[in-house]
This record gives C-alpha cells, structure tokens and sequence, in this order.
C-alpha cells in the first residue's frame, strides 16, 4: 500500500484497532489514499494515526500540561525569575504522576522553555533571568503521562508592553487560530501553514523558517514537520486521527535567526527584534479537528 504497510483482508479486522472488519472500516479511506499517493501526493504512514484510546492517552497528559500553564498564567508576574517558572511546572507535573517532557531531552537540563524578548525559542530557564515590566514571554511547556505526550506554549506580557510588541503577540495568536480554522482531512498541510504565515506577513511580522510543529503523541517530535512557510497545496494529506501542533515563531523584525549561543540552545533574533509564539496541539477528525492543548 501507500505508506508500505500490508493490508488486512476485507473480513479481517481492521489495523485501527476499532474491532470492526476492515471492508467496514477503513478499506475505503485507505483506497482514497492509495489513488491521491498514486496520482503523486504525499502521504504519510498509517502507524502515524492515533486510535481512539490514544487520543484518551494524550488528553489525560494535556490536562497536566494545560492545567501547568494555567498555573503559570496565574502567577506570572514581574520579579520572578524563569527559575521559579520551571519549579512550578516541575512540581506541577510531578504531583499528577507526569513527567516534563524537555527534562533531559536531547540533553536539555529543565522542564520548560522560557524565552523572553529576542529569545526565539528554547530559552533555558535561569535564577538570573527576572522578568521585568515591559518584558514579553513564551513558556513552552510538554508532559508525558503513561507515554502520551502534549506540547503546548502561551505568551504572557509583564506589565505595560509596548504596543508594537502586544500586537506582535497579539497577530502571532491570530495566525494561530486561523492555521487551526483550516484544519480538516483531505486537504494539504502546507493549507495550514499558508494561513497561519499570512495573518503574520499581512501585519508586517516575519515568520522564522528554520522551527515548526511537528507530529506528536507516542513520541514528543513524529512526523510530519509543520512548515509555517510552506506553501498551500503543498505536503502531506491531512487524514482523521494525524495528531500535530500549530507553532509558529513570528518576528517584529526579519525572520533570520541567531543559533550561536554558547548554550547550544537559546535561539535569538538576528536583528535583536522581538519574538512571539504560540502552540496547540490538535487532533484530525472526520469533520475538522479536536484541539487536545493549548
Ligand atoms: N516544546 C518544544 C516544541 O514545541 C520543544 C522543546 S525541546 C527542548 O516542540 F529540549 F528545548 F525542551
Ligand atoms: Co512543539
């Protein structure tokens, strides 16, 4: 078949776990799939689509991780440092039998980004970083519970922001909503990623080419790479069941990046402008989406 998997025969069960035949289940859905991967489409591999207990799985690891950020937007305030964030969401984590995802990952030594300002992506959180009055920042928190990962960031202003800064923040939330107001299956990944890049590029913001979504929620990065300046009509086929986020990194200057920090992560503006970014994390249904976390 298209994604190089063998097919049950049409009185077996179906490979989604549902229990039903296959010729009841899913043995058209995957002839459709076969005739666009014929006709030249990208598509992606069924192991991908996430079963009913799955979606169970990761919306019992989203509660942790909406109800962490919660926590955050809560006490977020000017004076505290992106140390005490990351006990938080730590201590948030562990007394709900979850685990902070970032902790350890590829050697990330907290449980939560913090980036503050110019800090694109992947700040590390730090006794020396107080946030003061002015300041703009995403925390990007992810939890694994019994496996399930979710992955989602906000950004919060610290007192009075700048007005250009609120609206970059502002946009950047928009062209995530209207990245998530396209999604449904049949139609092309790149469909998402070219609404939610011209909300940012028709307000003057530039989008960061080098970071995108991603697939999520047996592992915390699966396929497909969510592009946010791909073009529509371009990519994989959107099908019910892919899991993925939305998350765009949106500039007030230029979209060059600054990947030089000694840290081997902290990921800054070129040009020193500031940065936003918010992140959902969706499921694909038969008629949209599910919005799993936020
Ligand atoms: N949470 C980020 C994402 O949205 C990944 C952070 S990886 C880390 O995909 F190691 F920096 F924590
Ligand atoms: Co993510």
């Amino acid at each position: 078949m298209y994604d190089g998997l063998e097919s049950p025969g049409r009185n077996d069960d179906c490979w989604c776990g549902s229990g039903k035949k296959y010729k009841k289940c899913h043995l058209e859905f995957d002839r459709k799939l076969q005739a666009l991967y014929d006709s030249g489409e990208e598509i992606l591999g069924r192991d991908l689509l996430k079963t009913a207990e799955d979606i169970e799985g990761i919306k019992a690891s989203a509660k942790v991780n909406i109800g962490s950020l919660d926590y955050v937007a809560e006490h977020i305030k000017e004076g505290v440092t992106t140390a005490e964030i990351d006990k938080w969401v730590y201590d948030y984590c562990v007394e709900r039998g979850a685990i902070p995802a970032d902790l350890d990952y590829e050697g990330f030594p907290k449980s939560v980004c913090t980036s503050i300002n110019n800090v694109v992506c992947h700040g590390i959180p730090s006794e020396e970083d107080v946030l003061k009055n002015g300041d703009i920042i995403n925390v990007d928190m992810s939890t694994i519970l019994d496996g399930y990962y979710s992955d989602s960031s906000r950004m919060f202003c610290i007192g009075d922001v700048d007005d250009e800064w609120k609206r970059l923040v502002e946009v950047t939330h928009e062209s995530v909503k209207a990245g998530l107001a396209t999604v449904k299956p049949w139609i092309h990944l790149g469909d998402v990623s070219a609404a939610v890049n011209k909300v940012a590029s028709d307000a003057g913001f530039s989008v960061v080419a080098e970071f995108g979504g991603h697939g999520i929620g047996l592992d915390f990065h699966e396929d497909p790479f969510v592009s946010f300046v791909a073009q529509a009509g371009t990519g994989p086929i959107l099908v019910p069941g892919m899991c993925f986020t939305i998350e765009p990194m949106v500039n007030l200057g230029g979209s060059a990046i600054d990947m030089n920090d000694p840290n081997g992560w902290t990921v800054r503006t070129a040009d020193g402008s500031p940065s936003a970014q918010w992140e959902v994390q969706l499921v694909v249904t038969e008629t949209g989406y599910e919005l799993l976390s936020w």
